[in-house]
């Protein structure tokens, strides 16, 4: 099975864990898209679904696909969101942030009563940033100061699209941190939040509930307490 069709298997596995009516959190990504499509079909076929999006990319796209959208502002009540990812380790932490939405994307995760990320298997690592970066957005204001504090916990690399410094929707920077395969990801989120500048950064610690994996075995979920299926 190539990527984009186990992509599409793990979102649409995602959608039975919707209710009848409620506030879905709609990630950001590729995968995430393919979420997205399925709910707007659930909401055309007359489910009582509302979203909160996570990016300007899923809110364009939750639009399209004629889901109606809570006010950004907040506060929400989200009965679930589900959102890709970059890794998932063997303890079912995250990086996120590839596609520079980690920060929404974390609120979002935050105000949820259930995370499920949606992942094709090559996302699967027994441990986090041995093979991504971990992403950094951190404000326009003195970022180089920033960089030479993040300097001390791994070789940040600003994000450049097109020649030019990569803005996030918040028009922040990012930094990809490359540190090496990550032992205690909590501990070095904890360091990374404490650097002046830093805005959040894409390490989702114990964020995920479940996490559903496609690819040539087809579908299995793995979850916070069985990791087996
Ligand atoms: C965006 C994200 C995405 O969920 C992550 O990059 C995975 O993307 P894709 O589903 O396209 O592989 O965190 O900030």
């Amino acid at each position: 099975m190539d990527q984009t069709a186990a992509k599409r298997l793990a979102a649409q596995a995602a959608l039975k864990y919707l209710p009848q009516r409620g506030i879905v959190g709609l990630g950001s990504g590729s995968t995430a898209r393919f979420f997205i499509e399925g709910v707007g079909a659930l909401v055309r076929a007359g489910r009582q679904l509302r979203g909160v999006h996570t990016s300007e990319e899923s809110r364009q796209y939750a639009l399209t696909c004629n889901i109606e959208l809570l006010d950004e502002a907040g506060p929400w009540e989200i009965d679930i969101c589900v959102d890709g990812a970059d890794e998932v380790s063997a303890d079912l932490d995250l990086i996120k942030g590839g596609g520079g939405c980690h920060t929404r994307e974390k609120i979002v995760n935050r105000a949820a009563r259930t995370n499920v990320i949606i992942v094709d298997e090559s996302k699967l690592r027994q441990r986090l940033a041995e093979h991504f970066p971990v992403p950094v957005e951190v404000l326009r204001f003195a970022h180089r100061a920033t960089e030479k504090c993040l300097c001390r916990l791994g070789e940040p690399q600003l994000r450049v699209q097109d020649g030019q410094p990569y803005l996030t929707d918040s028009l922040n920077l990012i930094y990809d941190l490359h540190t090496g395969g990550i032992d205690q990801p909590a501990e070095l989120e904890r360091q990374l939040l404490a650097v002046p500048g830093v805005v959040e950064t894409g390490l989702f610690v114990g964020r995920a509930d479940r996490v559903i994996v496609a690819g040539d075995g087809g579908v299995r979920e793995l979850t916070r307490d069985r990791r087996g299926d």
